[in-house]
């Protein structure tokens, strides 16, 4: 019987830890969120991140645009937040309408303040090894792993997705981890015959409990990275819990895995965002 791992639980000992460090050196953290539109999910997304800010004493300030700003008006916003001396970080919540370009309006974000790790020049330092500020999910995932007693040295890890959010970022960092790293995607023929050989599975692709038994090694690791709205209102993975939780030997559950890592992340990007301004 394989472990259910709860990111949530890392989350609360991580957050705790920040809170002190923030309540101890009288640190004023301000990020800044630009929700656009009305996506129910988007809005669960950054009521959450306030709800985390708030937690450990981190300002959050929303600003809410309407579903038809322009792109110049959105990059008028960030230009006026790059320039506040007030502001830590910058998060533009995503996916943005698509009459707007999130390449050009994630660029215009000040490369110190992009706490998310998704502009070009923080990207581009990612796969230098220079330091910089590395994509949430990415983050909380390896935070997970690191946390679980195996080693990642060596071992297969299969990435199943391949998003500038996720599926790119967490293959670098596992390869810089020295494990031997699969990438797959939609265009994979036979993904079972791949995810099979994975010592440890990322599966970050957005179809519900995609993933079952027959696809999993044994005594795999598996990460679920996917948050999928059920008709009955509930959430679940990408990955069959109940499917694979006998086969496995950990897996992250959906919700309470690495949801609550990825906002943690992006808590303590924005705190060091802070710290390298201050220094
Ligand atoms: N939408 C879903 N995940 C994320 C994330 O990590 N960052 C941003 N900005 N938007 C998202």
């Amino acid at each position: 019987m394989g472990e259910i791992v709860y990111g949530s639980v890392i989350a609360d000992k991580m957050r705790a830890d920040l809170r002190e460090k923030i309540i101890k050196n009288k640190d004023q953290v301000t990020l800044a969120v630009i929700l656009v539109g009305n996506d129910p999910a988007s809005l669960s997304y950054v009521r959450g991140k306030e709800k985390a800010c708030a937690q450990v004493g981190i300002q959050a300030k929303t600003y809410t645009c309407d579903q038809n700003i322009t792109e110049r008006e959105l990059q008028a916003l960030i230009k006026k937040l790059n320039n506040d001396s007030d502001i830590d970080g910058i998060l533009v919540q995503l996916p943005l309408p698509k009459h707007i370009n999130s390449t050009k309006v994630i660029q215009s974000i000040s490369v110190a303040k992009d706490v998310d790790g998704l502009t070009v020049e923080n990207v581009g330092r990612l796969y230098c090894k220079e330091p910089t500020f590395v994509p949430c999910t990415p983050l909380g995932i390896m935070a997970i792993l690191n946390f679980l007693p195996i080693k990642l040295a060596g071992k297969h890890a299969v990435v199943v997705g391949r998003s500038e959010l996720v599926g790119a970022p967490i293959s670098r960092l596992l390869l810089e981890a020295n494990a031997t790293v699969t990438m797959c995607h939609s265009y994979t023929k036979d993904l079972s015959f791949y995810t099979k050989q994975a010592d440890i599975l990322i599966v970050a692709v957005g179809k519900p409990q995609f993933i079952n038994a027959q696809d999993v090694k044994k005594d795999a690791v598996v990460i679920d990275v996917g948050v999928n709205r059920q008709a009955n209102g509930k959430l679940c993975g990408d990955v069959n819990l109940a499917s694979v939780l006998d086969k496995v030997a950990y897996i992250t559950p959906v919700p309470k895995g690495v949801g609550p890592m990825t906002i943690t992340m992006l808590l303590w990007n924005t705190y060091e965002a802070h710290q390298r301004r201050m220094r």
